[in-house]
């Protein structure tokens, strides 16, 4: 439990629902936003509330969450047929009759709750004396299909009516439920039990708890929220909303933290991005899951990284192309058009222009020539090369691996390297150099009296 709160917290997640407006053989909450599933943003914030339970109410296509959560202490429960979300909360409060505290209750497609929201929600039921249950609202100009909620202004909610359910003047209210609320546990099971589904929808609505509350003398109160932060996910097209808001509040997060972005709006990071004071990243740069940037780097234009760890003073791109498994320390330089993989480039080491440098160490200071490749793989298997310190790979080498260059070696340009070049030697491998003094010019000549001819 986090330390602010007094009581124990279980946190229920609703995720039984159909999801058929995504079009997708993948369950809904397991679409990715910043590249990792939506469930697992939840999952990942409750972390912060160190919630006693985590049960995910989940409906068809259990076994990908079940694979999902595996690891994480969740449990899953089986909601079928699904009801509604009434009777799906009813499913994971049966399922955990001891637990006294406080239930959280989040929508697995409601991915961008932050923790400090999910606390705001769960202290305002967290006294004793006080209301037994929180609601999550938002207001908007554009209320079509929510829940309005009818309350107080002092914040005293008297029921939530669904859209369906509305008359033409409870319809003008703009104070829409995000479905998301913190409820005490004491009459929660027993108000979920005495839900009707005597309604528009035919459903047990979760919202008729408020109504239920307030006849057995008890009190629900409303919280404001912004919309954007309880935005729900049914589409494709919501989907791409919802990662725009999570590009959004990662790059506001990153420039408050000292990074210089050039173009926020063009650098798109995923969940897990860490990038240090005084990195400048240029425009047009994709940071794909498992980057860490060091401060006092830079990464210019058109970048794509992932998995690759890239220390102080190191500049990357533009147009390059960091894979995973790459190292770039202290004040290296991988330039346009270099692709690298699980290849770890020593302090100054520098690849300038177009290379690809796969399953590769790479010594400190060692150059890598324009157009060197290290040839890894033969169809079958990937091998090493290693580069020792301050070698010179000339340019448009080929590094046929397994195959260790030694520290301070030059390797010719043009070469085909495939045995290990000693320590401070010169490699050549290439045909030796012809030259005809005058032959160009006696073979113009020749050619030209010929074509005259005809
Ligand atoms: C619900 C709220 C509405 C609110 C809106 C916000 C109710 C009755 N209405 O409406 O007031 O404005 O959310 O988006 O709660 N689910 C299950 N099992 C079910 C039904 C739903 O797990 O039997 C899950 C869905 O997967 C989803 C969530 O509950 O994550 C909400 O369900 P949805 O059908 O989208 O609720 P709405 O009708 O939109
Ligand atoms: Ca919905």
């Amino acid at each position: 439990m986090a330390e602010s709160l007094a009581s124990p917290v279980a946190a229920v997640i609703l995720a039984a629902g159909k999801g058929t407006r995504m079009k997708s053989e993948t369950h809904k909450v397991l679409h990715p936003i910043g590249g990792r599933p939506m469930l697992m943003h939840l999952m990942s914030s409750l972390g912060e509330l160190l919630p006693q339970r985590t049960l995910v109410v989940v409906g068809d296509r259990a076994e990908q969450l079940q694979a999902a959560l595996t690891g994480t202490g969740a449990e899953l429960v089986v909601q079928q047929p699904q009801l509604g979300t009434g009777h799906a909360v009813l499913q994971a409060v049966d399922a955990m009759p001891d637990f006294a505290g406080t239930t959280l209750i989040l929508f697995g497609d409601v991915p961008l709750l932050t923790p400090a929201t999910m606390k705001r929600l769960l202290e305002a039921v967290d006294r004793p004396g006080g209301p037994d249950i929180a609601v999550l609202a938002f207001r908007t100009d554009t209320p079509g299909a929510y829940g309005r909620v009818i309350a107080d202004a002092d914040g005293t909610m008297h029921r939530i009516v669904e859209a369906k359910d509305a008359s033409a003047e409870e319809l003008q209210v703009r104070l829409c439920n995000s479905g998301l609320m913190a409820v005490r546990s004491e009459h929660l099971g027993g108000w979920l039990r005495a839900l009707r589904n005597d309604n528009a929808a035919g459903e047990y609505y979760l919202t008729d708890l408020i109504a239920l509350a307030r006849e057995s003398g008890r009190r629900a109160v409303v919280l404001e929220g912004s919309p954007e932060e309880v935005i729900g996910v049914n589409s494709r097209n919501e989907l791409a909303v919802a990662e725009g808001l999570f590009q959004a509040r990662y790059r506001q997060n990153l420039m408050a933290l000292g990074v210089t972005l050039v173009a926020p709006e063009s650098v798109f990071f995923s969940h897990d991005t860490e990038i240090g004071a005084d990195t400048l990243v240029e425009p047009h740069v994709v940071f794909g899951p498992g980057v860490r940037i060091a401060a006092g780097a830079t990464i210019r234009a058109f970048s794509h990284l992932e998995g690759a760890e890239v220390a102080s003073g190191c500049e990357v791109g533009p147009y390059a192309r960091l894979r995973p498994g790459t190292v770039l320390h202290q004040g290296a330089k991988v330039g346009n058009f270099v692709e690298t993989k699980k290849a770890v480039l020593g302090a100054g080491a520098k690849a300038n222009h177009l290379s690809y440098l796969g399953d590769a160490e790479i010594g400190a200071k060692a150059n890598i020539g324009a157009g060197t490749i290290t040839c890894n793989y033969d169809g079958f298997l990937k091998y090493r090369t290693v580069i020792g310190e301050g070698a010179f790979i000339g340019s448009n080498s080929s590094l046929v691996a397994p195959v260790n260059i030694g520290a301070g070696a030059i390797v010719g340009a043009g070469s085909a390297v495939t045995k290990d070049v000693e320590t401070d030697s010169l490699t050549l491998v290439r045909a030796p150099q012809e030259s005809k003094p005058g032959w160009a010019a006696r073979f113009r000549a020749q050619m030209q009296a010929r074509k005259d001819k005809r």
